[in-house]
This record gives C-alpha cells, structure tokens and sequence, in this order.
C-alpha cells in the first residue's frame, strides 16, 4: 500500500503533466507542494524553460538549492499556473489553506495566475469544510482585540468554536513570513465558507484568512485506487 508521502509525490507528478515549456509558474508551500518543486527540478535539469514564484522563504529555498529559475510576483506579476497543495478540498474545490502558515502568500500568488491546481492525497477531500482548524493571519497590534472581534465574526456567520494563536514549540507565537500572527479557528464545520469569509474580512486588524474561495480550478488526488482529477465548473 502506498503511504501518505508516497500518494502526494503521485499527485505532484501528475500535476506536472499540466506544465508546458515557458510558464510562469507559482510553487507551493507544504509537503506536497514541496515533491512537486523537487519533480519540477529534475524536468529543469533536463531542458524545461520555466520561472517559479514561490509562495514562502521555505518554498524559495527549496527551489534555489535545486536549481529552479525564480523571480518575484513584482517581476512576474501574471503567472500562467499555481500549484500548490491544501489542508482541506470541500465542494467547489473550496479550499483550507495555511497549516503551514503561507496562507497570505499563497492567496496572492494564486490570484496572480490564471489557473491553480491544488495537489493532494484524497484523505484531503471532504464533504464539508471545517474539521482542519482555519488559519487567520493578523497583524501583531492589538491581538488580543482582535481575537475576541474575530469570535463575534465567526458566531455572526453561523458558526461556533474555539479561536487560538498559533505558538511554536518555544510557546512563542509563530510568525509568518510577512511578521504578522496566525491565528487558527477551530469550527468543526464551516457550512458557509463565503459567509465566514466576508465576516472574517470585515475584522480590522485581519490580513487574511485561509479561505480559498473560487481559486482552484483542479484538485489532482492520489489515493489507493490511483489518481483522480476533479474539475471546478464554471460559474456563470
Ligand atoms: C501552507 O501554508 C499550506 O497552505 C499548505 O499548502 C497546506 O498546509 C498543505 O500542506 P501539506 O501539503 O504539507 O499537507
């Protein structure tokens, strides 16, 4: 049997097939993300033209050290295709981004493309967003206000739980690569992703929030049975 590494360098690698010569594209943050930029690598040393932007220091540092062309979003500002992976893939291919605290990076490089792709194993797949605790980036003024904002906001959009700062293991809050905080939600369910959205949004003080909305148009999924591609449909 396959095991969890295993079944996202699947999906990375199928992922690959949607890179064609010349992209602009967006790399990931994650573990998932992380085999993609190293498959991504290996087609570079053999001839592949391509430029990444990648969405977090670690994701920069990966793709350096294997030789792949970067740039940043303020030289590259249209990109052709994001891949990158996700905490969660609810209908639609709404997504939970941000466990590993890229989430602000992340939603802009994917905005600044034309398609994204989300790679994943399918135990990623869910019927309803919410269970993976929803990283909220805020910035370091005024945390503890905006902490309580953020409970009312989140009761207002239909929705219950508790609002924690992320720490790092020295108990010290994480922070991300743009100096601002996370803090995670967790819901359990999130039957209104756009209602949650809008209501986080309206909280001063938050930057971001690991709501995907209408971003990814493909989830690429490995599981036991083998790859499965699940396409947005259009909105009209
Ligand atoms: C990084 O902030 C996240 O959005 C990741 O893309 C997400 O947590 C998926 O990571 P894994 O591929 O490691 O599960």
């Amino acid at each position: 049997m396959a095991d969890a590494e295993d079944l996202k360098r699947r999906a990375a690698a199928r992922a690959l097939e949607y890179v064609t010569d010349g992209m602009r594209l967006g790399l990931g943050t994650g573990s998932t993300a992380k085999h993609f930029v190293a498959l991504l690598a290996e087609r570079v040393a053999g001839g592949l033209k391509v430029v990444g932007v990648p969405t977090s220091e670690q994701t920069r540092a990966q793709a350096q050290s294997l030789g792949v062309p970067l740039a940043t979003l303020d030289e590259q500002p249209e990109l052709d295709l994001c891949i990158d992976g996700a905490d969660e893939i609810g209908p639609d291919l709404a997504l939970i981004k941000g466990g590993g605290a890229a989430l602000l990076r992340e939603k802009i490089v994917a905005s600044a493309a034309r398609e994204m792709i989300v790679i994943a194993d399918d135990t990623k797949l869910v019927a309803m967003l919410g269970r993976f605790p929803l990283p909220i980036e805020i910035v370091t003024f005024g945390t503890t206000a905006t902490l309580r904002r953020l409970e009312g906001a989140v009761v207002s959009a239909g929705c219950a739980g508790e609002l924690r700062l992320r720490l790092s293991a020295d108990g010290k809050p994480v922070i991300t690569d743009q100096g601002n905080v996370i803090v995670d939600a967790h819901l359990g369910q999130i039957p209104d992703p756009r209602r949650l959205a809008r209501a986080l949004e309206e909280v001063a003080g938050v930057v971001e929030h690991g709501l995907f909305l209408g971003l990814a148009r493909r989830a690429v999924l490995a599981g036991a049975d083998g790859i499965r591609v699940i396409e947005r449909q259009a909105t009209a």
